[in-house]
């Protein structure tokens, strides 16, 4: 059985960043193989990871679109279903204990209905593949309700030290619990916090009713890894964000 964690929350709260600490984390604990997805249409997961080498791999996006656009047209004595999972598996980027998975752009006008079944399916029987699926998500709320999603065991919501990344934190939690998601658990991280956090705003967190499971530091690493184009997986372990995410990961794991 594999645990299925989604990284949600408001633009730019650190989601890109908190999933790739996360699957750092795995890695260092040697809980592997991860599938790592990036279901972010403006996809920067790769980099984070540092697996963003050949720019032109396919994406599940350009996959399907492809298909579509080709309507399907498929070699003479393959089955259709067939090459579609053969096509959709070229898009996993593999190495030795992550596999990335770009979803790229979602589906255009008309029915993806065939496709989006076969993809659904092909994402599942993936998924069963790996002890750990880390699902990094655009933001807002529009994934919650894209059927390609996968069961998602713990939802992880990232906000910033503000009210509207708490506000928006509490909107995904509660449009999922609207649409009934089979969601088991919901948490929360605030990052980018400043040296102490105010208790205002502890009495916000804890009315937002989510499970906290810590704060992230502002880390003046993180912005110059960003600009150097190094991974946010190749941070030391001294550094602070890696330290305060290792607390938070013992109360996930
Ligand atoms: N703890 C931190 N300290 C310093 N900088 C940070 C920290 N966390 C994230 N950042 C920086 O903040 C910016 C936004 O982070 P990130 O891309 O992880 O957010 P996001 O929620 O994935 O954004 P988007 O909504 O665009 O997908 C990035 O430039 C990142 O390097
Ligand atoms: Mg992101």
């Amino acid at each position: 059985m594999s645990r299925v964690i989604a990284i949600a929350g408001k633009g730019g709260t650190g989601k890109t960043t908190t999933s790739a600490l996360l699957i750092r984390f795995l890695k260092k604990s040697g809980k592997t193989p991860i599938l790592a997805v990036d279901a972010d249409p403006d996809s920067n997961l790769p980099e984070a990871l540092g697996m963003s080498g050949d720019k032109t791999l396919s994406t599940v996006g350009s996959t399907r679109q492809e298909f579509f656009d080709t309507k399907g047209d498929v070699p003479a004595g393959m089955p259709k279903e067939a090459f579609l999972e053969l096509k959709l598996s070229q898009a996993l980027v593999e190495s030795k204990s992550i596999d990335l998975l770009v979803m790229g752009r979602p589906e255009g006008s008309g029915c993806y209905c065939y496709i989006n079944n076969v993809l659904r399916k092909h994402l599942d029987h993936l998924g069963n593949n790996y002890p750990f699926v880390i699902i990094d998500n655009e933001a807002g709320l529009e994934h919650l309700s894209r059927r390609t999603e996968q069961n998602i065991d713990t939802m992880v919501i990232v906000s910033d030290y503000s009210h509207n990344g708490l506000r928006a934190a509490t909107r995904v939690k509660d449009l999922a619990e609207e649409m009934k998601l089979d969601i088991k658990s919901y948490n929360l991280i605030i990052n980018n916090t400043p040296v102490s956090v105010s208790p205002q705003f502890q009495k916000e967190i804890e009315d937002t009713g989510i499970n906290l499971l810590g704060f992230i530091p502002h880390d003046e690493q993180i912005p110059i890894f960003d600009i150097e184009n190094k991974p946010v997986t190749d941070l030391p372990d001294t550094s602070p964000v890696v330290t305060a995410f290792k607390t938070i990961a013992e109360k996930l794991f």
